[in-house]
């Protein structure tokens, strides 16, 4: 059986971002077959349409990554009841330029994090609103939603709550079972 590659992108620029403490989770939480690389957003300028055919390099090695890989898993915060705008930036720099989007027909997984009572649920249906015209499948079931972040991390940034690591485990089996079949890898 081949090995799955999935490119993570976080929404938040946050050394200690609880978004990155669910990828760094999700890294150790992986079914064998699965990688998970962890993409870099942090140098990205805002996206400027007169830039796209030639992108800055951050956001050219950004774009690479993620036509490479089999699919993607998004790890939200919440901004405003909605996606944080470096989200949705590197989403606009990731479907462009158009029709060569790193996003088109990719399988997805969704997972969020936030230190209020809703824990990101909101930017997770903005998210699929976007991905209906992106041409993204993600996966429904089961949910990742860590609400009241700040008591789920240690001071180290690491996801301590049990419930919430066994989401990510079986969103992880799902994301893998399903992307095999989307993309009909043996
Ligand atoms: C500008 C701003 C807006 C926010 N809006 C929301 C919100 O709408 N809903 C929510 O649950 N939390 C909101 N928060 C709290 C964030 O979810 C919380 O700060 C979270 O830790 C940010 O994600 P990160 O840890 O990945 O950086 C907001 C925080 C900021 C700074």
């Amino acid at each position: 059986m081949s090995d799955l590659e999935i490119f993570g992108v976080p929404g938040s620029l946050r050394k200690n971002a609880y978004s990155l403490g669910l990828l760094r989770a999700a890294q150790e939480l992986a079914p064998k077959d699965m990688h998970i690389e962890v993409a870099d957003i942090r140098a990205f300028p805002v996206f400027n349409q007169d830039d796209e055919d030639h992108p800055p390099e951050p956001v050219r090695v950004f774009q690479e990554k993620a036509r490479a890989a089999h699919a993607i898993l998004f790890s939200l915060n919440e901004h405003n009841y909605g996606l944080s705008a470096a989200e949705k930036n590197a989403l606009d720099w990731g479907s462009r330029p158009y029709p060569k989007s790193a996003w088109n027909g990719k399988p997805a997984g969704i997972m969020s994090a936030s230190i209020g009572m809703i824990g990101g649920a909101r930017a997770q249906y903005e998210l699929r609103q976007s991905m209906v015209f992106l041409n993204m499948f993600p996966i429904n079931r089961p949910e990742v939603i860590v609400p009241f972040a700040a008591q789920k991390f240690d001071a180290n940034g690491r996801l301590t709550d049990e419930t919430s690591r066994k989401f990510i485990s079986d969103h992880l089996t799902e994301l893998a079972r399903f992307t095999r079949v989307l993309l009909r890898i043996p």
